[in-house]
């Protein structure tokens, strides 16, 4: 970005690709991390006299306008943290993108409606991307790519839409890929790494990349369930994919053979009930242990013995990666035991990077200071496919 701001923006319409993916109640941002993140590179491009045109996605509408998805709130809290009016398009590539791109002076910044309102931005079909990119193309003359949560996604405004402008990568972008090289690169001893969350597939692959990294693996969350059942334990009513228990078998005696200390709770919080998470009505969990969880309860949380085990996980580590939550971390009573590893991150000497969309909203959402941590990523899928070693069609198309 310092390039081509060296190259001269201003007067030119510069197209930011962001991630504003934010969690939202109704209309209300509960962690505005990833604006506060980007915020840095479009403040630059408009100090130095661009006119920002700001795109990004938010949740997974399918294909149309659908005004539980809009960017609205997130255009605003983005004015409110550059101490500036924002315009907002109402539209992506329509008629008000178009007005409202038209009417930027130098210096200002407007974002567009969700990217995903049009079908053409997560299309299979390479034709209807590239139609739709070359629509987004219209309406800027250089692309700078800095939504680091969607590089994984080989999407219209991240894959395709770069290779039709002159094109740079992100400060956000930057840093991200500067952290995640230090988690592949001659990683600093022992390295930790906590992976939580409520599915096991979807860490199934990074788990494969780490037990050749890692020294330890320490397991939390829904996904915890599944190596639980495979070591022999009845899980009751708790998440479970039965039929990833062959692959959790095999990632156990793999750990073993290679030294790498696998570690998965000791007790757990169960209730009979999932929570109501918007009443957070207590739900009275008691803590049983791992080993005998009740046939009909659901276990929701790392227990206390757990959470002081991993605690002591971390005191030797030079590294630690922390990817999902320990558990149902949005009801204060299952809340614990992701605290308790935020904590634990923060008391250790390491350097640590807590990755994931998740896990990085509980942490702010927990109330820690994001500051105590080495690093705090905006990418969830997007970290974890770094980290299997994949290559990434966000990045790749900003590389050349
Ligand atoms: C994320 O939240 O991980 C990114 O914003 C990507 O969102 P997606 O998984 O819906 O593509």
């Amino acid at each position: 970005i310092d390039e081509l701001i060296a190259d001269g923006v201003a007067g030119k319409r510069v197209f930011v690709r962001a991630d504003l993916n934010v969690p939202l109640e109704g209309t209300t941002i509960t962690d505005d991390g990833r604006i506060r993140a980007v915020r840095p590179t479009i403040a630059k491009l408009a100090e130095a006299g661009a006119r920002v045109v700001v795109a990004s996605h938010l949740g997974r509408p399918k294909g149309a306008p659908d005004p539980a998805f809009s960017l609205a709130p997130a255009a605003a809290r983005l004015g409110e943290l550059l101490g500036k009016d924002v315009a907002f398009a109402t539209d992506t590539v329509g008629e008000s993108a178009r007005a409202v791109v038209a009417d930027l002076a130098d210096g200002q910044v407007a974002v567009l409606e969700n990217l995903r309102f049009n079908p053409g931005e997560t299309s299979k079909d390479d034709a209807e991307r590239a139609a739709f990119a070359d629509e987004l193309a219209a309406l800027a003359d250089l692309y700078v790519g800095d939504g680091f949560g969607a590089v994984h996604r080989k999407h219209a405004s991240v894959f395709d839409l770069p290779a039709r402008l002159p094109h740079a990568a992100g400060q956000l972008i930057v840093t991200e890929v500067g952290v995640l090289k230090k988690l592949t690169e001659d990683v600093a001893r022992p390295y930790v790494v906590v992976l939580g969350g409520s599915k096991v597939s979807d860490k199934l692959a990074v788990i494969d990349q780490l037990l050749e990294k890692a020294d330890r693996i320490l397991i939390g969350g829904g996904m915890a369930y599944t190596f639980l059942k495979a070591k022999g334990h009845e899980v009751g009513k708790s998440l479970l994919q039965e039929e990833l228990i062959p692959t959790c078998l095999e990632y156990l005696a793999r750990a073993e053979k290679r030294g790498v200390e696998f570690v998965l709770p000791l007790d757990v919080l169960v209730s009979p009930d999932f929570p109501d998470l918007k009443t957070k009505a207590p739900a009275n969990p008691t803590t049983v242990s791992a080993d005998a969880i009740p046939a009909d309860e659901e276990a929701m949380d790392i227990g206390p013995k757990t959470r002081e085990l991993y605690a002591s996980k971390f005191t030797d580590a030079a590294t630690v990666f922390w990817n999902g939550p320990m558990g149902v971390f949005e009801h204060p009573d299952f809340a614990g035991g992701t605290a308790a590893v935020a904590q634990g991150l923060i008391d250790s000497p390491a350097f640590t990077v807590v990755g994931g969309g998740d896990s990085a909203a509980a942490v702010r959402i927990l109330g820690f200071d994001e500051n105590k941590f080495g690093h705090i990523s905006t990418g969830g899928g997007a970290s974890l496919e770094y980290l299997e070693g994949k290559t990434l069609p966000g990045l790749a198309a900003l590389e050349d």
